[in-house]
This record gives structure tokens, sequence and C-alpha cells, in this order.
């Protein structure tokens, strides 16, 4: 249930005054009995049962608080993180019976990110964290690309991906065999697939980077041509940075090349003092505008070492914006309201029923030789490790 279906239901129980709040799914039943009217802390809520659940109205209440104390300042309620509160228990026992770890991208929703990931980052934090982990189960909260990236760096892992349909415009907009073909066409000239690409195009490929290290990768490619894919915007942006002739493709993300120069210019208008930080996958035009262009966690280390900046724009998935506000409660951000539909697709429903029961589109498998192949260009890529260019 999306938090203003909650917060609409919720209006609805508080009118009746003595009500009955259901909340129902993958075997889940909840609910909270509101006696008295609601005034808006947790303590007014009197009676909380629930029914056929593996564990007590303490333990209930007591992570209903703890999500609440991370959650409040980007204006959850109690209730609503008394609602989510059976699924985030559930999977943190869950994790610790099964020796899970929870790997989640910043643009995933604040429930994910607060109240059951073990770790959050960009996608080069997140497939160290995956090459590294000694966890048996990697449950990832993200898209598939990375997903798979995890299950070449840790194959005798099981890796979980909640939601199959949790794809990527960048990886979707390029094949194996469009790479093989772009080789033949350029015979010799090695090639750098962006993270955002599928296990066998990066098997194709002979190194990979992310945009946390982008340039260093390019750079260090032996050759005075390099063939980069799929993001042209990417590209564009790397061409000026980088002595070497760059063959791109034509992939976009759905979400950064909706944004334009004239947005950002009225912005500064409006918040003179403002910082703009930006993604690498926006249009070059915005990056030349932006205070800093990077990565999801080159902008989080921007905004850690500018103190004397209150106010910033993030020029990227709106996700970014909550996991941020609560992260720096002192500062102020403006976000956009451009959704990764993909990155949504992950709800704390299908990443418990993937914990419990996973059915075979949940379970990450690649061929072998998929594994063997990708994770050249996958080593390559963390011996660089991050290098990332900060405006
Ligand atoms: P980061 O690696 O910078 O987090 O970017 C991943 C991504 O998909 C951006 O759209
Ligand atoms: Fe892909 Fe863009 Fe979504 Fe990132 S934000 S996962 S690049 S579609």
């Amino acid at each position: 249930m999306a938090c203003q279906e909650i917060e609409e239901e919720f209006i609805v129980t508080e009118k009746a005054n003595h009500s009955v709040l259901w909340y129902n799914d993958i075997g889940i039943s909840v609910y909270l009995t509101l006696i008295n009217e609601w005034k808006g802390d947790w303590m007014s809520v009197e009676t909380l049962k629930w029914s056929s659940l593996p564990y007590t109205e303490e333990q209930i209440a007591d992570e209903a608080a703890r999500l609440h104390s991370r959650l409040n300042v980007i204006g959850w309620s109690p209730i609503e993180c008394a609602l989510i509160a059976p699924l985030t228990f559930e999977i943190n026992q869950l994790k610790q019976k099964l020796n899970a770890v929870v790997l989640a991208h910043s643009y995933q929703t604040p429930d994910i990110i607060y109240g059951i990931a073990d770790h959050v980052g960009d996608s080069l934090g997140l497939s160290q964290e995956a090459a590294s982990t000694s966890a048996d189960v990697v449950v990832f909260c993200g898209v598939k690309f990375m997903a798979e990236t995890a299950k070449i760096l840790s194959p005798q892992k099981t890796v979980l991906l909640p939601d199959d349909r949790a794809g990527c415009s960048l990886a979707a907009s390029i094949t194996a065999e469009d790479v093989r073909a772009l080789k033949r066409r350029y015979p010799g000239v090695l090639v750098v697939c962006y993270v955002n690409t599928y296990a066998d195009v990066k098997a194709e490929s002979d190194a990979c980077c992310t945009s946390a290290n982008a340039l260093a990768v390019v750079d260090d490619m032996p050759g005075d041509r390099v063939i980069f894919l799929p993001d042209a915007l990417m590209a564009a942006n790397l061409a000026p940075l980088t002595k070497k002739e760059i063959i791109s493709w034509h992939g976009t993300c759905v979400v950064h090349e909706n944004f334009g120069s004239a947005e950002l210019e009225a912005f500064r208008g409006q918040y003179p003092d403002a910082k703009v930080l930006a993604h690498t996958e926006c249009v070059p035009e915005v990056v030349a505008q932006a205070d800093m262009a990077g990565s999801t966690s080159g902008m989080e280390r921007y905004i850690a070492e500018h103190d004397e900046a209150k106010t910033f724009m993030l020029v990227t998935e709106c996700g970014m914006t909550d996991k941020l506000k609560v992260q720096f409660p002192d500062r102020d951000f403006i976000g956009t309201c451009v959704l990764c539909p993909f990155m949504k697709k992950i709800e704390l429903r299908n990443v418990l029923s993937a914990m419990k029961d996973p059915d075979v589109s949940q379970v990450i498998e690649l061929p072998e030789d998929v594994i063997r192949r990708g994770r050249v260009a996958l080593d390559r890529m963390l011996s660089v490790g991050r290098a990332e260019r900060v405006k």
C-alpha cells in the first residue's frame, strides 16, 4: 500500500474515531484499533493488535518506534510506521536466520533504506559490498543489473531481486549482439561498459565502470579510442575530459534525460545561494551548470564536505531527497519529482516474499561463462576503485 493510500485510509479511520484499520498482504493481517482520537503522537494509539503473527505486540511497538525515530523528519506518522513495522521486523529477523545482507541503492524508498538495509550506496559501493560480504544470501533492493553484478562478484551466494521487472532503460538499450557488432565495426578498439548493462553485455566488454570512476576507467584503457556504452549522455560528458576519442551508443536514462538547463536557470534565480548537484547521466548543458556532477554517493560526500552550504538542489531521481533529508536534517533539499519506475518496483512486501519463499523470477542465475567473462570487466572496475571527478 502506498504511503498516501495509508494516509487516506487513516484519515477515514480517524474520523470514525473508533475503528479498525486493516492491512493485509502475503498472509499477514495487521489491524490497529484506534480507540482515541488521533492526537499526533505515538502514545495516542491506545491498542495495537496483530493477529496470527510470529512476534509480540511489544516487539512491533518497539520496531514502529525505531522506524518513527528515523522517518519522522520526513513526515512519516507513527501510524505509517506501525503499518510497516511487522514487515520490517520480520525481514530483519529473517536476515539473521538466513545470514542475509540487504543492499539498497540510494533511490530506494525510505522504509527500505532506513527500515531494513544493511548497506546503502551507489552502484560502485554496492558492488564492493557484494564482492566482500560474508553473508550467504544477498537481497538486492535496487535494479536487475545491480543484482546481476552482485551474482558475478559472489557467484556462490544466493542473490535475490524481489521483483524482476526492476530493469533500467540504459541496460535495456543494448544487447550482447550489439556489442559484438560494435567490435566488428571497430576492430581492436576496447569496450568500456557502464555498470548499467546486463551481465551478457559485461561479458563482451573489456572493462566496466560506474558514475564514480568512468573517467578514470576510460583513461586507464590502452589505445586512442574507446567504445563507451550504453549511455550517450555520460559519453558526451566524458568526451571533453579525456584525450581519448569516445565511440558511444544511444542509450539514455529515462529519469535523467528529463532535466534541462532552463529549469536550472530558473532555480538559480530563485535560490542564488543553493548548490546544484547533478548526476552525470544528465545532458551536458545541465552538468555544465551544476556545482557538482557525479555519482549519487559523490553527491552525499559533497554535502558532507560543504558545511557552509544550507540548500541543495538534487538533479537526480527523487528518492535521493528523502534519503538525504534524514541523513542531513539541518540542510534543505530541493528535489525533483522524477521517479525511476524500475527502482520503485522493490517494496517491503516483495522483499519479504523473496526471503520467505522465493520464486524463480526472484533468484538471480547466470550462465557460468557469463559470470567468468563478466568478472574480468568488473575486476578492472574494482581495481580502479572510487575515482570521482567532482566539479
Ligand atoms: P549511481 O551509481 O551514481 O548511484 O547511479 C546509478 C544509477 O542507476 C543512476 O541512475
Ligand atoms: Fe536506470 Fe535511470 Fe533508473 Fe538509474 S534511474 S536505474 S539509470 S532508469
